[in-house]
């Protein structure tokens, strides 16, 4: 899983390149590199940790060449370091790329046994060497290539720069992805259209087992079975412009501020506000038929769904499963005709959710994506198209883009409602007044940011930390858990609060944190009760609630957080910002890297 851009270009690219990547440093951010053909060799510059190092190995020593290949990475095989970062490289080939060559061991050891002296413990070099082999046996770059693709298994996305050939790049992708971009006398190759925007907005999408061969005189796309192929030129209207952080010191925090503004806007275009009416950008599709819903997605976007299941279950009466990405293709799930699939991500590129995407889709079901990336691969496969507009989320732990998710996802269960005929206009009318006070509520929850902050320190000591919900606020003690390990790096589990006497409670001492999220509603009086267990037990709580909630339960807490009033609809979306100002701070006690936490990535494009 990584991010890979090459340029075919008129000056030197080793700039642009270096651009490039720090537009794909989302996809992982443990070493990064740069080849290029110079004086007809080929020469590179690489460094383990984030792009920054890589920059100053090329201001210290900086790369000539019209022609190069980058990378940045998320390791799979072999550790963070210099000698395993891409590109890999023969005297002859240098290579990035991003996914995993799951048959790289026999390849390895076939390899080994050819004698052939390897580098790095990498699956990429493997491919590097096979491509070798073939130009030293005397083919040209382009047979070498379609040679060794069908001898790959797995998951790739490839790019690839020839030492005699220095005015050739060669691109291939089979499940990750891989766009050309065509420019002013000008080819390039880049994981997606972001990292070209600056250079090009005229994008080709390889399709699934496509390779490319960009020279001086052309492009030329093949399909899997090498048969030459048009893939058309789209305008990817990705936006050229750097995201920076504004005021903020960290781009986390840029993000939850901007929550009240990014969620009105993806509020928009689903409320019609004069009318008292919720509706969804995909007019012409009968929701009335869908029978039952599956919704698969990874990290915060899966508890954005397990939200869903609550509304959806509750409004319309739809059952619905709900399943990590990475277990449902390997459960054999039972999917019935007519059912409806939810994928929910924030990049759109998610292996697997991609993977379950394509998997239900071969099964016959209709699928739904929640995406805040238009232009990702899971927008353009989908049937049905329900964005995000929360803009481009940079921080690794996701903020803005789940609380967008959600007032989507309130939405379609509005409309799955109405089309079932469970929604009268005097409800519709309700639930478009309670989603409209969402922005505002939101603004309010921020207020709370000084006293949340006050509070940080108790926490930031800790080792482990629970949170506790019911109902829908379960999931946000799940996310809240989350956010906390993410970026602060301390252990913290989320548990439904009245699993918490069937075994959790035995972790309760006076050195656990317990943070419960109990809006004052149907369920508070029943989450009280398992907090004052937890209380009973010498457990430090910290209690999320309203005004009502924390004058009925808030004596004996360590500290409460007093939320404005919100209707049991709204509630989770706007519970979202205490439980990811709490863990902000803690991790900015902690002096941890907030917006690039270790081993993490933004967008997982590995299974
Ligand atoms: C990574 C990110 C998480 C994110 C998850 C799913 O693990 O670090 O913040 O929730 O992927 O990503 P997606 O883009 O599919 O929402």
């Amino acid at each position: 899983m990584c991010g890979i851009v090459g340029i075919l270009g008129k000056d030197d690219v080793a700039d642009r390149l270096l651009d490039g990547l720090k537009r794909l440093e989302y996809r992982g951010y443990d070493s990064a590199g740069i080849a290029t053909v110079v004086d007809g060799a080929i020469e590179r510059r690489r460094a383990s940790g984030k792009l920054v190092n890589l920059g100053k190995v090329l201001a210290a020593e900086p790369l000539a060449g019209v022609t190069g290949i980058a990378h940045t990475r998320w390791a799979t095989h072999g550790g963070p370091t210099t000698n395993n970062a891409h590109p890999h490289a023969t005297d002859r080939v240098a290579l990035v790329h991003n996914g995993i060559i799951e048959n790289f061991k026999p390849l390895r050891e076939e390899l080994l046994a050819r004698g052939r002296k390897l580098e790095s413990q990498t699956d990429t070099e493997i491919v590097c060497h096979l491509v070798s082999e073939q130009i030293e046996a005397g083919l040209d770059p382009v047979e070498a290539v379609k040679v060794v693709l069908p001898r790959l298994h797995g998951a790739f996305a490839l790019a690839i720069l020839f030492r005699d050939h220095p005015d050739m790049l060669i691109g291939a992708r089979l499940g990750s992805p891989l766009v050309v971009g065509y420019g002013d006398g000008e080819t390039y190759l880049g994981s997606d259209a972001l990292a070209l925007a600056p250079l090009t907005q005229r994008i080709s999408y390889l399709d699934e087992g496509d390779w490319v061969v960009l020279t001086r005189g052309g492009t030329q796309v093949y399909d899997q079975a090498n048969n030459p192929v048009e893939r058309a030129i789209v305008n990817s209207g990705a936006s050229g412009q750097l995201i920076d952080k504004g005021n903020h010191r960290h781009f986390m925090a840029k993000e939850i501020y901007e929550q009240p503004i990014v969620v009105a806007q993806t509020l928009r275009a689903y409320l019609q506000r004069l009318e008292d009416k919720v509706t969804l950008p995909i007019p012409d599709f009968d929701l009335s038929v869908i029978k039952r819903v599956t919704i698969v997605a990874c990290g915060t976007s899966y508890y954005a769904g397990m939200v869903a299941k609550y509304w959806f279950e509750q409004f319309a009466r739809v059952a619905v499963d709900i399943d990590v990405a990475s277990e449902f293709r390997y459960r054999a799930p039972v999917m019935e005709d007519g059912g409806l699939m939810i994928v929910i991500s924030q990049s759109g590129e998610t292996a697997d959710t991609l993977a379950a995407l394509r998997h239900a889709k071969a099964e016959g079901q209709t699928i739904a994506a929640v995406v805040n990336v238009p232009t990702s691969t899971m927008a353009r496969e989908a049937d049905l198209l329900l964005p995000t507009h929360a803009g481009p989320e940079i921080g690794v732990a996701s903020t803005k883009a789940f609380t967008c998710q959600l007032a989507v996802l309130a939405a379609l269960a509005a409309n799955l409602a109405k089309a079932k005929g469970r929604m009268t206009p005097e409800e519709e009318k309700a639930i478009v007044a309670h989603l409209a006070e969402v922005p505002a509520a939101l603004n309010d929850a921020l207020g709370r940011d000084e006293a949340i902050e006050a509070m940080a320190g108790a926490v930031a000591v800790a080792r482990d930390v629970l949170y506790l919900g019911r109902g829908t606020d379960y999931p946000l003690a799940l996310e809240g858990a989350l956010k906390l390990k993410e970026i602060s790096y301390i252990h913290a589990e989320g548990y439904a609060a009245g699993e918490m006497k069937h075994g959790p409670i035995a972790l309760i001492d006076e050195h656990v944190p317990v943070i419960v999220i109990a809006p004052s509603g149907p369920l508070f009086e029943k989450t009280v009760s398992n907090m004052q267990e937890v209380q009973a037990r010498g457990g430090k709580v910290v209690l999320i609630s309203d005004a009502e909630g924390i004058a009925a339960a808030g004596e004996g807490c360590i500290a409460t957080i007093e939320m404005p009033k919100a209707h049991p609809l709204i509630a989770p979306i706007v519970y979202a910002v205490p439980v990811q100002l709490l863990a902000y701070h803690v991790a900015v006690a902690k002096g941890t890297d907030v917006d690039q936490p270790r081993n993490l990535a933004k967008s997982v494009t590995v299974e």
